[in-house]
């Protein structure tokens, strides 16, 4: 058998120490054994960022990501990103901007969105936003909103 590793993390802002296949991805981790499933499985391989989660605030893509390497370490998901109930300003700005049509990329948008905003400071254009924002596919190309949603909630983020 596969000897299981022992990780200490935090999700959302809860400690928790996983017992973990060192082969085990962290998308599988969060959503299997944590039953997180906001954080979406879109391809698996690291080409469309709905699997987009923070690691001690910086984005990730948690399909590429081993759950044993995040030990000592803060995981947020989407379900951790409100006060609450208070939605975080990108969230309030995807829904009043219908940034979102099937909804299946819109945690892997929101997250990303956050952590570029955060660590790389806000976009000064809105073609800034399209190329930090590239690594988020959504097939049902709602970019457009998308787009004014980040544009909208980085003025509120400052
Ligand atoms: Fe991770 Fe597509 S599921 S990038
Ligand atoms: Fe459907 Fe983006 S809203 S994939």
């Amino acid at each position: 058998g596969v000897t299981l590793v022992t990780v200490p993390t935090a999700v959302n802002g809860n400690p928790v120490t996983l017992r973990v296949d060192p082969r085990a991805t962290l998308l599988d981790t969060l959503r299997e054994r944590l039953d997180l499933k906001g954080t979406k499985k879109g391809c698996d391989r690291g080409q469309c960022g709905a699997c987009t989660v923070h690691i001690d605030g910086r984005r990730v893509l948690s399909c590429l990501t081993l759950a044993a390497t995040v030990s000592g370490q803060q995981v947020t998901t989407i379900e951790g990103l409100a006060d609450g109930d208070r939605l975080h300003p990108m969230q309030q700005a995807f829904v009043d901007h219908d940034g979102l049509q099937c909804g299946f990329c819109t945690p892997g948008q929101i997250m990303s969105a956050v952590a570029m905003v955060e660590n790389e400071g806000p976009a000064r254009s809105d073609n800034e936003i399209r190329e930090g924002m590239s690594g988020n596919i959504c097939r049902c190309s709602a970019y457009p909103r998308i787009v004014d949603a980040i544009r909208d909630a980085q003025r509120v983020m400052r």
